[in-house]
């Protein structure tokens, strides 16, 4: 039996031991899926309270309810360590680390790298390694897959190599892990096979390319995408506001037709972990071979100004009632990347408070998903909805538009109101200023 047929064999039957590399947003979910579908599964993450969180069944993670995560870990199904050297009684190898920017913009792989260091020093025939961070075209067959064979098991013949693009979307109830089409490439044609059929028993569609750098891209041409339609439609706002339009009903009015036009929607700039950052792995590994991605840089400008703009709105809303942002109380109403998640890697939000504070504002928040956030360095509390009203303020921003709000009561209750979002949808008021 050669390799690739124990493999596609232990996948019939759920007979392999996965191993998943980094517990986040990413790797928690996948992991708890394979177990649901009967894979023994251990994860390896580097952060003490992640694992022992997971293996008391506890979920640090909206999307994975702490029940289901209970329920795995009660049936053995599921464990978590912190002990790189168990990677090698590992069937599968699915590396899920972070993928972060350097100061300077660059892409910065030392977590890839790091966890491809564990999977070499665990490497053996017939084992199925799989990148899913998000990274530049050529990361897995000029980064991983040298470093695998320097120990003289060859790709796609002693043991298999993949790329396999995640698409979640935390806080979607619609498309999870299970239900969103999975983009497949292998390094040759048995990793690809290999691949597809290991997620094919996890997730309801795969989708196989003829490349580990055609998947590579797939997922950059997908958060490329959104970044360049965000900066254009941020655009369009302020140049809506320039000429007294409304960009929000126009947006509405546009949707309307049946093909040609998805809407995007303008907002306080980008936030998370992958459209701010993804995009910038494209323009470097692009530079690299002589081509400026103009598009991403522009929309990178744009997109990055808005908290600039923001700041500006706040700046106009006060200078109608004579205040002046210096020793203004500015409280700002949700501050995570996106509505209902408590993730604020990136999120504009932080960049508005700074700004506020740096002219001189004193700035609250509230988020009931931020229990707390370090800003210039201090703690602060997120304060209670009903705090928030009764201690009011100069001027509030809707960076985040939470379900958990009551939009009425803002617009009724705060004297100037900057909206963000559209939360304040339909009200008309000389104290609501939109962006
Ligand atoms: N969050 C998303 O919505 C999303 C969506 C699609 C793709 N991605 C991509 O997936 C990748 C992971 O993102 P995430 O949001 O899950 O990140 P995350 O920060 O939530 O999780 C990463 C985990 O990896 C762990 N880790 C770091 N170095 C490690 C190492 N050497 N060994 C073991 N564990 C290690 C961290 O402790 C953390 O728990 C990134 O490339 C990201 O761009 C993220």
């Amino acid at each position: 039996m050669n390799a690739n047929t124990a493999l596609l064999d232990g996948i019939r039957a759920r007979r392999l031991r996965i191993g998943i590399i980094g517990l986040g947003y990413v790797g928690l979910p996948l992991a708890v899926e394979f177990a649901h579908a009967g894979f023994d599964v251990t994860g390896f993450d580097v952060d003490e309270k992640k694992t022992s969180d997971i293996n008391a069944g506890r979920s640090y993670i909206p999307d994975v309810p702490s029940a289901d995560l209970e329920t795995v870990v009660k049936a053995r199904k599921f464990d978590a360590t912190l002990d790189m050297s168990r990677l090698q009684s590992m069937d599968v190898i699915d590396i899920c680390v972070p993928t972060p920017l350097r100061k300077t913009r660059d892409p910065d792989l030392s977590y890839v790298i790091t966890a491809v260091e564990a999977t070499v020093a665990a490497l053996r025939p017939g084992q199925l390694v799989i990148l899913e961070s998000t990274t530049y075209p050529g990361t897995t067959d000029e980064v991983v897959q040298p470093r695998l064979e320097a120990g003289g098991l060859r790709a796609d013949v002693d043991f298999f190599l993949a790329f396999s693009p995640e698409r979640v979307d935390p806080g979607n109830s619609q498309f999870t892990t299970k239900t969103i089409p999975k983009v497949v490439g292998g390094v040759g044609p048995a990793s690809t096979e290999a691949a597809a059929a290991l997620y094919e028993s996890v997730v309801s569609s795969v989708v196989t390319v003829s490349s580990t750098r055609v998947a590579e891209m797939v997922k950059l041409l997908e958060n490329t995408f959104r970044a360049v339609n965000i900066g254009l439609v941020n655009e369009i706002a302020l140049m809506c506001n320039k000429m007294n339009i409304d960009v929000w009903e126009v947006i509405d009015a546009a949707k309307t037709k049946p093909f040609g036009f998805m809407p995007f929607y303008p907002g306080p700039g980008l936030g998370g972990h992958c459209i701010p950052i993804d995009p910038f792995y494209l323009s470097w590994k692009a530079r690299q071979n002589g081509f400026e991605a103009r598009f991403i840089e522009l929309a990178g400008q744009v997109n990055g100004a808005m908290p600039e703009y923001v700041v500006q709105r706040v700046v106009d809303a006060l200078n109608s009632v004579k205040k002046p942002l210096n020793g203004s109380r500015v409280h700002l109403f949700g501050v995570a990347y996106k509505r209902d998640v408590g993730d604020v890697r990136e999120s504009p939000a932080l960049d508005i408070a700074a700004l506020l504070a740096k002219r001189g504002a004193s700035v609250s928040y509230s988020d009931p998903y931020v229990p707390y956030l370090v800003l210039g360095g201090q703690r602060r509390e997120s304060m209670a909805f009903e705090a928030s009203l009764a201690a009011g303020s100069d001027c509030a921003v809707i960076c985040t538009d939470h379900t958990a709000f009551d939009y009425q009561r803002i617009a009724a209750s705060l004297a100037l109101v900057v909206d963000t979002r559209n939360a304040l949808k339909g009200l008309e008021l000389p104290s609501i200023f939109r962006v």
